[in-house]
């Protein structure tokens, strides 16, 4: 007979904004701990209950439920700064932390240089400008013309002369290198050094502590950051962030070994949105959708500005594509939730949650934004357009090619079933959903070959359909 707790991880399958948050807010209750196993302050989700609203990048889920153990494993990078403004908010709102949150002293640690040189050469992929992917890649390089450029929590508390000098060393060179005006090196370097040793009590010093407390029975919810397209290594790279996103690495970046692995759940959306560039085979106008979005970066209007330029039911009607998505953009509110920047829009492509569902093994399949599928009956397509094949120069695969090249030329097979008319973001038990929902969510699970256990009508918490 078992003891020991359970452990369960949480993914997204598709470009990281498909609701993960939402559905862990009710599964989580079960739960003794909630840890993050990768990714920075990258990530962002905002928790409601009642009339209580926290945005939280850094900091894991899990904040409400209030003897919660909440754990920033390995495979994260953590900005102090964050981590300080986060506490603050989640105090000021009458929550307690001090007592519950631990940030293992193997995470890396986001330094100055990180930050502006995400600044500098982050707008090509569309990064966050959150140091991530400078910090990974510093971690990886170990060191660098003799200097060591990675810095660990642990590290620097017990070493802090030493390794300030070094972030000192990284953020001077830099500034110099890019002839960089209006930063100062020093207050820099101060500022960082104050803010580390302002999280220094939430310092994890023992690697077993998280096997120790599942030993002990506690369970453990591992909740994934970003998604399995955004992986660095089975993404669309170099479209992707700087960390393993997949199930697998909850494990390797959330310091508990695979024996307690017990389920995953996986979490996609309906009508599918990315932020960022890259391929993005079932995108609504394509490349040019691409371009219009990427152009919407960094305008913080241009949310308002769609809406007074156009009708999104008008644009459903037309012919082209990229106004279907503008449409579907506009009516489902997929802009950036911090930069306000346009989501792109594309089909439910169901080869890459097949893919994505087998290579992670997922238990249970969540989708949001099924109530959103209704806007379809208003467009000019024939009916719910769904992904089932790719065809790649004349030929029909049914998976994801592994090169950005060949992903960029795949077309999409798309199969049409019948578009719902019906609102259905009132409903809460899936006997009472249209024939049609029904029968579009058995489509799904025949083609993804996995179990569909929930799907959410409607962005409040209680607009969710439990199916098993
Ligand atoms: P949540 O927590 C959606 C995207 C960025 C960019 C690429 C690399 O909501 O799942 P990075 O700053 O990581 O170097 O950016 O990854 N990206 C996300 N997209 N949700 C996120 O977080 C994301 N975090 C990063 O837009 O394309
Ligand atoms: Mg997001």
């Amino acid at each position: 007979m078992t003891t020991h707790g359970k452990s369960t991880v949480l993914i997204g399958l598709q470009y990281g904004d498909e609701g993960k948050a939402r559905v862990m807010d009710t599964l989580l209750k079960n739960y003794d701990i909630v840890a993050r196993f990768n990714g920075g302050a990258n990530a962002g989700h905002t928790l409601k209950v009642g009339d209580v609203e926290i945005a939280l990048h850094q900091i894991p889920s899990g904040i409400f439920y209030k003897d919660m153990m909440l754990y920033v494993g390995s495979g994260c990078v953590v900005n102090p700064e964050k981590v300080i403004r986060e506490i603050e908010e989640i105090q000021s709102k009458g929550l307690e932390i001090s007592k519950r949150l631990f940030i293992s002293g193997y995470a890396t640690l986001i330094q100055p240089h990180h930050l502006l040189f995400d600044e500098i050469y982050g707008k090509h992929i569309g990064s966050t400008k959150n140091g991530i992917g400078p910090a990974y890649a510093d971690r990886a390089m170990r060191a660098k013309h003799k200097e060591i450029k990675n810095i660990r929590f642990g590290d620097y508390l017990a070493d802090p002369d030493t390794f300030k000098e070094m972030a000192r060393n990284a953020l001077t060179k830099m500034i110099e290198k890019h002839g960089v005006k209006n930063l100062d090196a020093d207050a820099e370097i101060k500022k960082f050094h104050e803010n580390v040793f302002a999280i220094k009590d939430y310092l994890c010093h023992d690697p077993l502590m998280i096997e120790n407390l599942i030993r002990s029975g506690k369970n453990i919810f591992f909740e994934g950051a970003q998604s399995v397209m955004l992986d660095v290594v089975t993404g669309m790279t170099p479209f992707v962030t700087s960390s393993r996103t997949i199930a697998a690495a909850a494990y390797t970046g959330g310091d508990l070994s695979i024996r307690y692995h017990e389920k995953t759940l996986a979490v996609a959306k309906a009508i599918m949105s990315r932020v960022g560039n890259g391929p993005f085979v079932s995108e609504f106008g394509g490349e040019r959708s691409e371009a219009y979005c990427a152009e919407g970066d960094g305008f913080d209007h241009v949310k308002e500005k769609e809406y007074a330029d156009s009708n999104p039911e008008e644009l459903l009607k037309s012919d082209d594509k990229l106004e279907i998505g503008k449409g579907l953009r506009m009516l489902t509110g997929e802009y950036g939730a911090t930069t306000k920047r346009p989501r792109r829009i594309g089909m439910l492509d169901l080869v890459m949650l097949r893919q994505n569902c087998k290579l992670n093994g997922v238990d249970e399949l969540y989708i949001n934004k099924f109530d959103c599928l209704m806007h379809y009956s208003k467009t000019s397509l024939p009916g719910i357009p769904l992904v089932v094949a790719y065809d790649l120069d004349g030929k029909k695969i049914n998976y994801m090619p592994a090169s950005v090249s060949e992903n960029r030329r795949v077309k999409p097979v798309v199969e049409y079933v019948p578009a719902f008319k019906n609102d259905i973001s009132g409903i809460r038990n899936y006997d009472d959903l249209p024939q049609e929902v029904k029968d579009l969510i058995k489509f799904i699970e025949k083609h993804v070959e996995s179990k569909v256990c929930g799907i959410g009508v409607g962005p409040e918490r209680e607009q969710f359909v439990t199916i098993c």
